[in-house]
């Protein structure tokens, strides 16, 4: 297996790291995605985010968080005052999992082992990237860092430590907040979810 030559080029191993990607077999759920959806942004960044996994859109432009929730999770950024282009984004699973139904694909929730088999990609993303603040949006993001399943509500708002004694905060997926029917309650969640992003960037800075 790969290991990243200290001293060597960064950006050339994050290259060759996609590119490696781009023809994963560590679970099936190569098969039916257009494509490997690997994180995006600068390698010095401060801030990694972790979400569950490609949507229908990022499935198809082959880049992460471009979909609905990207659009909501930009939204928030911005409000929160941290500035997206600065930061890595990714995901815990880098293909798209769905139903077909009919013409539409419906996303489906990855399981366990898809998630433990794709953990060696955002592993050697972290290495590389070494962001001082890594964030899990979401329950399937928090499985990944942390190895087990954890309560979002009872993380969420606090830092964590990882194994390699980096920093890690736990906040919601911004899908669950496209998923709230009542208007008050998606309001309220949503400016947490703000509060948290800002209290995350101001870790970062
Ligand atoms: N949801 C995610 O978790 N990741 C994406 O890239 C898009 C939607």
């Amino acid at each position: 297996e790969r290991a990243i030559e200290p001293g060597g080029n960064a950006l050339k191993a994050w290259e060759a790291l996609m590119e490696e990607a781009r023809g994963c077999r560590r679970c099936p759920l190569w098969q039916p995605a257009t494509q490997t959806v690997f994180g995006e942004g600068p390698l010095d960044a401060a801030i990694l985010f972790v979400g569950e996994q490609p949507g229908d859109q990022e499935d198809l432009a082959g880049r992460p968080f471009v979909g609905p929730a990207g659009q909501l999770f930009d939204r928030a950024l911005a409000e929160a005052g941290v500035d997206r282009a600065a930061t890595y984004v990714s995901n815990a699973v880098k293909h798209f999992k769905y139903e077909q139904r009919g013409k539409r694909r419906i996303h489906s929730k990855p399981n366990g082992a898809e998630v433990e088999a794709c953990r060696w990609w955002i592993e050697r993303e972290r290495e590389l990237i070494r962001p001082p603040v890594t964030v899990a949006l979401g329950a399937t993001a928090a499985l990944s860092l942390f190895r087990k399943q954890v309560t979002i509500t009872r993380m969420r708002g606090q830092p964590h430590v990882l194994a390699d004694g980096s920093e890690a905060w736990v906040t919601v997926h911004p899908s669950f907040l496209l998923r709230i029917p009542e208007e008050d309650r998606k309001r309220t969640e949503y400016a947490r979810f703000v509060e948290d992003l800002a209290r995350i960037g101001a870790r970062a800075k």
